[in-house]
């Protein structure tokens, strides 16, 4: 029997109230959650690590917009619990198997009123992460639950340092982000990363973020943050859904150092199996295209003299790629609607019409033929009414002219999306709120039965499901490579470093890379040419763009080697060092190759890097072909194109030492002998 049991059963037979106290630890023991209501009926959980708390008493409940609030007078009248543990394989992935083995607690509460309310509540507990989820399976509070916000609390243990980007704010979540202590964060978007004065790791997330709002955090007092729902337009609920249901999974990724935080799969793991079927049509790739000269301002999105989706101009973009190995050539401006301020015109935007110099007919021909398929492009500007209505008739066109990846963006001020509900009215909708999680599972699943797999920009932020829907490959969700070419400031050394523990733990990222020019719209890229290739590697997307013009590649032949060979499938991936906004160094296996390859980034200090090779296969050779900075290079000023290009034969266990210089990195392909 568990101490709580005994202690339970020895209650009954003594004058103190009994405990209602469950627990639940992780397979490895270290991590344990502890469940209970308060003296007041407050339901709220607890975890420990190592006997060491990282989250306090964090409350549970809800507000509900034509009820009492469902958070006191609350029992415990039951638990069960399961253990599980397997191994199931991505079709595409930073990893190839993922394993998922946790031990589960669902607790059940029930109100001490006359309506008797009852939910219940569902942990899971892994070895690098914590998960719970609300589960609404009787009709004890009606037939719909109408959610006006939620009171989850996830209360740290400790002060320490948080990295974080503003919840809700205008531009979603292209920020920079903020490097504070933990008691003085303000509400802020997920993954919300802390690494507490005790040196342990945390991460605040969601996963399976359906038909649900998506998750806010903010601190209410000290180190003391609860969550709070998206709101909707309409003023109504931010969550109405009709019993039985279950909210998405809230996770607390907790680990030692910033490398396992990374190279948890937590989210994956609480979301469904892939939904559709055989999914073999999507392959991971590298792609070009009309992009890059559109934010220099040399090409423009709209009709004109600079009008860069022109159908000479396409066909020298898919030439460029068919020599060189990318499988797909983005065109964006092609269709009616950019003319004018296509900021603010989204209800202009045809999704059937091209402009008249794009001749969409004929790329299609000169691509198969090529065999380099076009990637097509839906800029809403946040109209998501005027998208949803040509949704069907867009996505058709893109099929038949044999598109098989698709672009879109939701360019407009976050919380202005403009949403047409099915009885004609309209809201301003936040990227989080429930109803754009329909839209975006029903571009999703729409995109899916024409074999077209998606990568939205201005996207809701990523929660793991991939793994239900394979055919949604990335998205942007965090500050990408355009700001370098405009942004004020531009991304900055620490960037990359930053968003491989925030953004990215939340799944791949549409970033980019690949800028060997190092200059943008009259401001220079901080970083040097070695840490622009290992972008390749410290930045997981199945779907990589080479996004350089085909010109600058050509001053660059030696440098743009390592672009064509990185591969944008893996078998394993490993976080080696790190240090969250410092720098990163990760290696990765080929899904297709016994190649492995490393990257890594640093903040403006410069680093001597000894990399143990321990993650190469014992026994082996390999050709270490190196991409690395010289003893001259900085990101500030013109030693930032300066590079290494060299060669070195290496085996398992030995160690390379690369240094980084300010703003630098190194980039290395491991060729087995
Ligand atoms: C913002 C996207 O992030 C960018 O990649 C795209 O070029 C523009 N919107 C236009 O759609
Ligand atoms: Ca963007």
């Amino acid at each position: 029997m568990k101490p709580a049991r005994i202690l339970a059963a020895l209650a009954l037979f003594s004058a103190v109230p009994a405990l209602a106290e469950e627990t639940v630890a992780s397979p490895d023991g270290a991590i344990t959650v502890t469940v209970d209501v308060n003296g007041e009926g407050r339901p709220f959980y607890r975890v420990d690590r190592h006997g060491e708390a990282v989250l306090t008493e964090s409350r549970l409940g809800f507000l509900l917009t034509d009820q009492d609030k469902l958070e006191r007078r609350l029992k415990v009248t039951g638990a069960t619990r399961q253990s599980h543990d397997d191994t199931w394989e991505q079709p595409w992935g930073e990893q190839r198997y993922v394993r998922d083995h946790h031990n589960e607690l669902t607790v059940r509460f029930e109100e001490d009123s006359e309506a008797h309310r009852r939910f219940g509540v569902t942990f899971r507990v892994f070895d690098d992460a914590v998960a719970f989820r609300y589960v609404f399976d009787d009709t004890s509070m009606g037939e719909t639950v109408n959610i006006a916000d939620e009171l989850t609390e996830f209360n740290l243990a400790q002060n320490g340092s948080a990295w974080w980007i503003p919840g809700g704010e205008w531009n979603r979540y292209e920020y920079l982000y903020e490097e504070t202590p933990i008691d003085a964060v303000s509400v802020a978007h997920t993954p919300l990363t802390f690494r507490m004065e005790n040196g342990t790791h945390v991460a605040i997330h969601e996963a399976a973020l359906v038909d649900f709002a998506g998750m806010w955090v903010k601190r209410t007092t000290g180190t003391h943050f609860r969550a709070t729902l998206a709101p909707t337009g309409s003023g109504a609920a931010r969550a109405t859904r009709e019993v039985p249901f279950a909210t998405p999974w809230r996770t607390i990724r907790v680990s030692d150092d910033a490398a396992g935080l990374a190279e948890s799969l937590v989210e994956l793991n609480l979301n469904e199996p892939n939904k559709l079927g055989d999914v073999s049509w999507f392959r991971p790739h590298k792609y070009v295209g009309v992009w890059w000269s559109l934010h220099l301002d040399e090409e423009s999105w709209g009709s004109g003299p600079k009008h860069g989706a022109n159908t000479a101009n396409v066909k020298r973009y898919i030439d460029f790629a068919a020599e060189n190995g990318f499988e797909g050539v983005l065109v964006e401006g092609w269709n009616i609607g950019w003319d004018g301020n296509w900021f603010f015109n989204g209800s202009e935007f045809s999704f059937t019409q091209a402009y008249p110099d794009y001749d969409f007919v004929e790329l299609a021909r000169y691509a198969a033929e090529k065999g380099v398929p076009i990637i097509g492009h839906h800029e809403t500007s946040g109209d998501v009414g005027n998208y949803e209505a040509q949704l069907e008739a867009g996505l058709d066109l893109m099929a038949a002219r044999g598109v098989r990846t698709i672009k879109s963006g939701y360019v407009t001020d976050a919380c202005n999306l403009r949403y047409v509900h099915e009885d004609g009215s309209e809201t301003r909708e936040c990227t989080e709120s429930q109803v754009m999680q329909r839209h975006h599972l029903k571009v999703v699943t729409e995109a899916a039965e024409r074999h077209i797999a998606v990568n939205p920009h201005e996207p809701v932020k990523d929660t793991g499901l991939r793994r239900t829907y394979p055919n949604w490959v990335a998205r942007e969700g965090a500050r990408g490579m355009e700001f370098n070419a405009w942004g004020a400031p531009p991304n900055g050394p620490s960037h990359v470093p930053t968003m491989v523990f925030t953004r990215l733990l939340s799944g791949p990222m549409d970033y980019t890379p690949g800028i060997l020019s190092l200059e943008g719209r009259g401001q220079p890229l901080e970083m040097t040419m070695a840490r622009a290739l290992a972008e390749y590697v410290l930045v997981y997307s199945p779907i990589q763009m080479a996004a350089d013009l085909p010109e600058h590649y050509a001053e660059h032949a030696d440098a743009f080697q390592f672009i064509k060979d990185v591969p944008t499938d893996w078998a394993e991936s490993r976080i080696i060092a790190a240090e969250i906004g410092d720098y990163v160094v990760t290696a990765r296996k080929d899904r297709d190759s016994e190649e492995w390859y490393l990257g890594g980034g640093t903040d403006p200090e410069p680093r001597e890097m000894p990399i143990t090779l321990d993650f190469l296969d014992p026994g082996k050779r390999y050709r270490a072909e190196i991409y690395r900075d010289a003893a001259t290079s900085n990101f500030e000023g013109p030693t930032r194109f300066d590079i290494v290009i060299e060669q070195r034969e290496v085996a398992a266990g030995e160690t390379l030492d690369l240094r980084m210089a300010p703003g630098g990195g190194f980039a290395v392909r491991f060729v087995p002998l």
